[in-house]
């Protein structure tokens, strides 16, 4: 059995029943929204945030109306937060399909955008629990918080990790962060139990981005999103700050400087990122990445069927395996 079927087996039906209830609420009365709506909903993501709180609301408990509105709301949130994503990055690609941004425009990419928002936020209300509320409100400012870190961080002349930390922390780990709370709340999960619930998203979550920041350093037709963006648009990522600060090349740090003020030559990308390569910046992103996989294994909760147990620990595997 591959690592997805093992993560869906034990919510299999109610994931199902959440991709019914996720393609009814992206509809419209008005034609234009509705259509970019439809184009949207014709590729499904990966689901990983809605798994993610489905599996957690199992081991807690079990799922109930809560759990379906708060993983309804956290996909969208998400799926809202792609489509800015592009328009943000300038990217042309997403999920296999050409961005919404280039299909319809930047203006209906952001409007559909905070449409998709406004519904995030009725499923919040939906789960009658101020504190799913509360979590996804707070979850909002972490997300935009941590894009426009990332975004003033290409003014920093310093190669710092904290930063770079910190911006995967809000910007991706905090969604999985949610979703594991969510799904521990409303599986019924004492205040220990969701706090530890939420570590296992954090821990995870960045996982999960550093997985993806190693992604954007190679070819991969399979990904269905571009690969080598994040230096064309001033971003630099684990490898090349863990490269910048072990070895004084000042050449490079030079060129790590234009780089982010969106100055350097592609030619002059390709150069750093062999740099990065041959310095052994992805082995050292690898090494973090695992490190982070092994400190998940250990906070995953003592007690718990053994089907979700697999579940949870195919899902750790995932992250890190994963080609898309
Ligand atoms: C993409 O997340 C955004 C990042 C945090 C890198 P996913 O890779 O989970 O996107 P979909 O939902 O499967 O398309
Ligand atoms: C990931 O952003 C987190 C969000 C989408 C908010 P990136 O810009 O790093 O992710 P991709 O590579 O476009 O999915
Ligand atoms: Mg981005
Ligand atoms: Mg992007």
């Amino acid at each position: 059995m591959d690592k997805l079927a093992i993560i869906k087996r034990p919510v299999q039906d109610e994931l199902e029943e959440l991709k019914v209830l996720f393609d009814g609420s992206l509809t419209s009365g008005t034609p234009l929204l509705n259509q970019v709506l439809g184009y949207i909903k014709k590729r499904n993501g990966k689901m990983m945030r809605p798994l993610l709180v489905l599996l957690m609301a199992k081991v807690y408990g079990r799922v109930t109306q809560a759990t379906y509105h708060g993983a309804l709301a956290l996909e969208l949130l998400h799926t809202a937060s792609l489509v800015h994503d592009d328009v943000v990055d300038e990217s042309d690609k997403r999920r296999g399909q050409q961005a919404v941004h280039v299909v319809f425009d930047n203006k209906v990419a952001v409007l559909v955008g905070d449409y998709m928002l406004s519904t995030c936020l009725k499923h919040s209300a939906a789960t009658g629990q101020v504190s799913m509320v509360d979590l996804v409100a707070r979850l909002g400012q972490d997300l935009s918080e941590g894009e426009i870190i990332q975004l003033a961080n290409t003014n920093n002349t310093d190669f710092s990790e904290a930063i770079y930390f910190d911006v995967i922390r809000k910007k991706t780990a905090a969604l999985f962060i949610a979703s594991a709370q969510m799904g521990a709340l409303s599986g019924g999960a004492s205040a220990e139990e969701v706090r530890k619930a939420a570590l296992f998203g954090e821990l995870i979550g960045i996982a999960f981005q550093i997985k993806d920041d190693i992604f954007d350093y190679f070819d991969s037709p399979g990904l269905g999103k571009p690969t080598g963006n994040d230096m064309l648009e001033g971003k630099l990522t684990l490898p090349a700050l863990y490269v910048l600060n072990h070895h004084p090349d000042e050449g490079m740090k030079e060129l790590a400087l234009r780089i982010r003020r969106l100055e350097a030559t592609p030619d002059e990308i390709a150069e750093f990122v062999d740099y990065v390569k041959v310095h052994d910046g992805i082995a050292y992103a690898e090494q973090v990445m695992y490190d982070y996989r092994n400190r998940a294994l250990e906070v995953l909760p003592e007690v718990m069927d053994a089907t979700l147990r697999s579940a949870l620990e195919a899902y750790i595997d995932f992250v890190i395996e994963r080609k898309k």
